[in-house]
């Protein structure tokens, strides 16, 4: 695993960090040479989220890092003036924290499959015998329980690594009597070679990982799904892509 100080969110709070001086030093300038002309205290908001921007840029961060290094000082400007109880601010960051904790380290953040991607996986699906499917990351559960209630006899698997998600799918098999099983743990941790289907919905950094892995573990014959992202030079032998799913299914036979 790349170190802590490459992680995406630690880039972007340096980032941060290394503006705040830049702005106190041009603030200080400008007042020095235009004393007439006022360097307000929202200018300095709006210059904060400008070069954190340029240094996110200048550490190589993704596109989107930029956008939010732009809007994250005039966001908290704003938030701040709304003067809201304190008790807000720790209950919010306690619910992101379980959310999204984990997204930190895994860079990949919560967002469900829809249902045109969970019927067009069933064409990869052995059609004659009872199969082992896992969804490495099931979220909320909702692709998992479809297929146990659709395929009784086999045994359909969801990994899922933030407690508070794999909670709800866990009661949500619980409540429904559905025979799907949740675990909350890493997926790394799971021996791919018991399953015949491996369905992954990531996020692009996670997808180098997750290939290497198939490749180690899983069995000849053996179905790897990943809805929306590609693993980069590894063309995959089936693309499926209608119109009402939002993202291609990606199918490689290994
Ligand atoms: C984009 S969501 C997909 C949810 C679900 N598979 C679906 O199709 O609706 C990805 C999920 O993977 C989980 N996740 C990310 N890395 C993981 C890991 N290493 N082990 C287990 N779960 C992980 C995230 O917490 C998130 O809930």
């Amino acid at each position: 695993m790349s170190s802590i100080y490459r992680l995406p969110a630690v880039l972007a709070l340096a980032a941060q960090l290394l503006a705040l001086p830049s702005v106190w030093l041009i603030w200080h300038t400008w007042t020095y040479f235009f004393s007439a002309l006022p360097f307000t205290f929202g200018m300095a908001v709006v210059l904060q989220g400008l070069l954190a921007a340029v240094y996110g840029r200048w550490f190589k961060l993704a596109v989107w890092w930029w956008f939010i290094e732009l809007l994250f000082p005039p966001a908290l400007f704003v938030t701040m003036t709304l003067h809201l109880p304190s008790l807000a601010f720790l209950s919010m960051f306690l619910l992101l924290l379980v959310l999204y904790g984990h997204t930190f380290r895994t860079q990949v953040p919560y967002y469900p499959s829809n249902r045109a991607t969970w019927d067009a996986l069933v064409e990869f699906l052995p059609a004659d015998r009872a199969f082992k499917l896992i969804d490495v990351g099931s979220g909320l559960g909702g692709l998992v329980l479809s297929l146990a209630a659709r395929y009784p006899n086999s045994e359909i698997t969801g990994v899922e690594l933030a407690p508070l998600l794999w909670l709800t799918s866990a009661l949500r098999a619980r409540l429904g009597r559905s025979g799907a099983q949740f675990v909350r743990a890493d997926y790394a941790d799971f021996d791919f070679s018991r399953f015949d289907v491996v369905f992954a919905y990531l996020s692009p950094a996670a997808m180098p990982a997750l290939w290497q892995k198939a490749r180690r573990e899983m069995r000849p014959g053996s179905v790897l799904l990943s809805n929306e992202f590609m693993i980069a030079d590894n063309q995959a032998d089936t693309i499926v892509q209608t119109a009402c799913m939002r993202a291609p299914l990606y199918v490689w036979r290994m």
